[in-house]
């Protein structure tokens, strides 16, 4: 069961969080996703369908928050709780894009319509995150090259890529 202590045990970077609002809004964002894609279990659900991949959403969502936490460790300029925040929630959309077909996640009729940096910007402010963690998730993508990043969600975004990237060559 997707609950407050699976988030928790899952994405262990949520205790990096100093804001308990934001901690807080994290989980919410993940539980209401799970709810509205009707998802059971998330722990088999790869972070792409656009290649063949073993890396898993969350596996992909944590190595992301991970690199994300590092380059603003070294900056010192760029608010780590917005930042954690955007990075543990970029891809929740996910949950809406994909569905499970039998033994198999497949792209949803919805996520035909709507990509996820869309439908993880809706599900964020349903859930009481910011604008400003929000505004991450919107951007992470394409959907952001078309405004102006801020700089916690252009370290998201590239920490994004290079995982992307990387993985189109193993
Ligand atoms: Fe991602």
């Amino acid at each position: 069961m997707i609950d407050k202590s699976y988030i928790e045990k899952e994405f262990r970077e949520l205790q990096k969080i100093k804001n308990k609002s934001f901690e807080e809004g994290v989980i919410k964002v993940w539980i209401l996703g799970c709810k509205k894609g009707g998802w059971e279990r998330i722990d088999d659900i790869p972070f792409t369908l656009l290649i063949p991949t073993k890396i898993s959403l969350i596996e992909h969502t944590r190595r992301v928050t991970q690199m994300a936490i590092s380059i603003a460790e070294k900056r010192k300029d760029l608010d780590m709780d917005i930042l954690i925040a955007g990075a543990l929630t970029h891809d929740v959309g996910k949950l809406l894009e994909y569905t499970r077909e039998g033994d198999k996640i497949v792209k949803s009729r919805f996520g035909m319509r709507v990509r996820h940096p869309i439908s993880g910007y809706g599900i964020a402010l349903e859930s009481g995150l910011s604008q400003e963690v929000a505004h991450i998730i919107f951007a992470h993508s394409h959907e952001g090259d078309k405004i102006e990043r801020s700089p916690e969600a252009i370290v998201v975004h590239h920490c994004d890529f290079i995982e992307f990237e990387i993985a189109k060559t193993i």
